[in-house]
């Protein structure tokens, strides 16, 4: 892993971006995205490319990592989250764009499809993550192996309280989730992952410096050839 430190979440973003800007603008180019507060900067600068012309997803398909088990048209769906911080405000072609259903009749059909259609168009290019607080990427929280595939999970405890700033009661936060596992994740060609904030500090130790394993899967990204985090320096706190 390559790690980069950054002074502010804002320089975070601009270096991120960059790097996209490089895969985005190739002849073909599949991209695997992340949601959650982290990526927004980086997406709000995509976006401004996008307007300043030097930048166009016209030959870009994209698959994200998550979905929660809420219909697509949720306020709090990723599937939205999308449009909202990108998609809407760039020129990808609507059918370019995968995101898991949530509420599909068969949910384990929709993912292992998932699988199948990032094999069919050749591979993630360079995949986006941000990790969370107990060292999950995607929804693979700690306990999932190495070589685990996109699948139904359940969110902890943890999690469902991280994410509880979204709904309006803990009632509503979703205690399941359809997720790339992270031998998917791992088969991208390039992993670029955002860590910003102190409260990602000790995760970001675990997966730099700690032993590989279960407790923290994003440790799992130490095996990678081709793994660039970039952190502000709240984030970068433990490991410098
Ligand atoms: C989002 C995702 C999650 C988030 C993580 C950090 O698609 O898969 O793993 O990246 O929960 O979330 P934020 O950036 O909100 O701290």
């Amino acid at each position: 892993i390559t790690v980069y430190v950054f002074k502010t979440a804002n320089d975070v973003a601009l270096a991120a971006s960059q790097m996209m800007a490089g895969t985005i603008n190739q002849p073909k180019c599949n991209l695997g995205l992340a949601t959650g507060s982290t990526p927004v900067k980086t997406y709000t600068q995509l976006i401004k490319m996008h307007q300043s012309r030097v930048l166009s997803f016209k030959n870009v398909t994209t698959f994200n990592l998550d979905e929660y088990c809420i219909p697509s048209h949720h306020s709090q769906s990723y599937r939205t989250f999308m449009q909202e911080n990108l998609f809407d405000y760039v020129d990808i072609k609507p059918y370019d764009t995968h995101v898991m259903s949530g509420t599909a009749v068969d949910p384990e059909a929709e993912t292992r499809a998932f699988e199948s259609l990032i094999l069919a168009r050749g591979g993630v290019d360079l995949w986006l993550l941000g990790i969370g607080a107990n060292g999950h990427i995607g929804f693979n929280e700690p306990g999932s192996e190495e070589l685990s595939r996109s699948r139904v999970v359940e969110l902890t405890a943890r999690t469902r309280k991280d994410n509880a700033r979204f709904f309006e009661t803990m009632d509503q936060v979703p205690t399941h989730a359809v997720s790339a596992g992270v031998a998917t994740i791992l088969d991208a060609k390039c992993i670029l992952l955002l860590a910003t904030g102190a409260a990602k500090a000790e995760a970001i130790k675990a997966a730099v410096v700690g032993p590989r394993g279960v407790e923290c899967p994003a440790s799992f990204i130490q095996g990678h050839r081709h793994a660039v985090f970039m952190v502000d320096e709240e984030a970068a706190a433990f490991i410098e």
